[in-house]
This record gives structure tokens, sequence and C-alpha cells, in this order.
């Protein structure tokens, strides 16, 4: 088993030369949220530590998706800081990878700028404040935040992004039946509850071409009763296998959005 761990693993188009890859834990380390010397220190002292990969944590895809201050947000003045970050990944023979999301109604008012968004606005199950409900157009948007997002990882240097659709962030809270309470397409059945999910990776595919690989992050159980539970996570894992998720046409983003797309970098 331990000898195991010290051989090769391919992911995507990557070759990892072990199987230790340090997961996404946020660091705190990113004042106005740009990257700080201590983060590129501490990211490279894990690669020179001999993980094969290193995830740098939580980069929200927009303010709104904001839920600590010195958290990261992917958008074009932290391209030169990500740069200097990934270069000094790859001086220490690891991989880099960047975690992309948006944490709805997790967010944080002074740091997002305004009511959080959640697939069911109301009281906030997660703290003492209110949000509101997300509309089709917030949804396109960000959804193409994160193909925007995934560009600018992929200028900074990035191997890999990751999307976090787990740990009760916006679009594990899209899964939740517990939270979800939408009647339109993106609530009700599992198919439409998933339907965020697919619309982001696709966006994220598309965007990420042949030069980055796409790893998905979620939970299996949300921790909420008629929440997220392991047979519905593990459908997802298994309709979202990279093939299905390129092969599903029928979710595309309006053309405002993709001209935001097309023109944001
Ligand atoms: C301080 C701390 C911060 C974390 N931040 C993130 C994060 O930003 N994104 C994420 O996906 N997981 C985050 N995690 C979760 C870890 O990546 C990991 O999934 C979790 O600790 C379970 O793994 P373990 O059993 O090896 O600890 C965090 C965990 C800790 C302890």
């Amino acid at each position: 088993m331990a000898d195991h761990l010290f051989t090769a693993a391919k992911l995507g188009h990557l070759v990892l030369h072990n199987r230790s890859i340090r997961s996404a834990a946020f660091e705190g380390m990113c004042p106005g949220h740009r990257v700080s010397d201590d983060l590129i220190q501490y990211h490279r002292s894990v690669a020179a530590g001999g993980v094969a990969m290193t995830t740098v944590a939580y980069a929200a895809v927009s303010k709104s998706g904001l839920s600590f201050d010195h958290q990261l947000w992917l958008r074009k003045e932290a391209v030169p800081g990500l740069r200097l970050l990934t270069e000094a990944i790859h001086k220490e023979g690891s991989f880099a990878v960047i975690q992309i999301g948006h944490c709805g109604l997790i967010a944080k008012k002074s740091v997002s700028g305004g009511v959080c968004l959640a697939p069911t606005g109301g009281f906030n199950l997660y703290g003492p404040t209110l949000s509101r409900t997300a509309t089709r157009d917030e949804i396109w948007e960000i959804v193409c935040d994160f193909g925007v997002a995934t560009r600018l990882a992929k200028e900074s240097g990035f191997d890999a992004v990751e999307v976090h659709a787990g740990h009760g962030y916006f679009i594990s809270q899209f899964i939740s039946s517990y939270i979800n309470k939408r009647k339109d397409e993106y609530g009700g059945s599992f198919e439409n509850r998933a339907r965020f999910l697919r619309e982001v990776i696709r966006e994220v595919i598309l965007s990420a071409g042949s030069a980055l690989t796409v790893v998905v992050k979620m939970n299996l159980r949300d921790g909420f009763t008629g929440g997220t539970e392991v047979g519905e996570a593990s459908g997802i894992a298994r309709m979202y296998s990279g093939k299905m998720v390129c092969s599903q046409h029928e979710e595309k983003l309006p053309g405002k959005w993709r001209k935001k797309l097309r023109t944001s970098i």
C-alpha cells in the first residue's frame, strides 16, 4: 500500500509522479484577495516536501462568491501573483491546481458586497442573515464566471482546475433537496438540481480546452435530513464523468454571457 503511494498516476492529461495531492485548505494568506509572498512560500514548501500536486484553496469566481477576508478572488488583477505562485510550485517539481467556486448563501456580506445568493432565498441556514433567490440570469452569469476563472487559471500557469461542488457551497446547495426548493428547471428532480453543476462543468471543460485537467470535488452527504445522501452523490459522479459532460449539448450559455466569456480576458 505504502509503495503504491509512490508510483506514478495519470490524472487527465497529467502524469503525477506519486499519488499524494495536497487538498484545498483555506490558507488565509490573500490580503486584498490577491496572492501574497506568504502564500507563495507556503505552497513552495508543500511542493518541496514531495507532493505530486498542491491545491491552491478556494478562489471565488466572483465577488458575490467570497466567503472570507484574505481569500483569493480569481480575476484579472490576480494573474501576475498567481503566475509567480505556479512558477514557484513548478520549480519544486510539483503540479499546481486551483480550486474555483462560488459559496452562494455562505457568502460573507462584508466582503461579497450584498445580500447573499441562494437557490431559494429566505432565512440563511448557515448564519443569522437573509439570502435571496438567484435569478436565472444570475445563475448564467455565475456559470460564465466559472468559465472566465478557468481561462484566467490557464493564463496563470496552472496545470488543473478543481470545481468546488461540495461542503455546502453554491453548487452543492443546488443539489441538496433540503436547501433547493426551486420550482423552475433548477429545482425539483435530481436531474434539475444537478443542472447548475452540469452547466458549470461544461463551461469549465470548454474553457480548459486541452491545456488543463479538470477535477470536481464534492461531498457524499450534506448533513441535512432530506438532503444529499451517498446514492445521489455517487449518481452524479457516475453521470458526470468527462465524456458524458462533453456530450451534453442541451445546456448552453445564452448569447449575452457567451459574449462576456469571450471578451472578458
Ligand atoms: C482549515 C481547513 C480549511 C479547509 N479549506 C478547504 C477549502 O478551501 N476547500 C475545500 O474544498 N476543502 C477545504 N478543507 C477540507 C479539506 O480539503 C479536506 O477535504 C478535509 O480536511 C477532509 O480531509 P481529511 O480527512 O484528510 O482532513 C479545509 C479543511 C481544513 C481543516
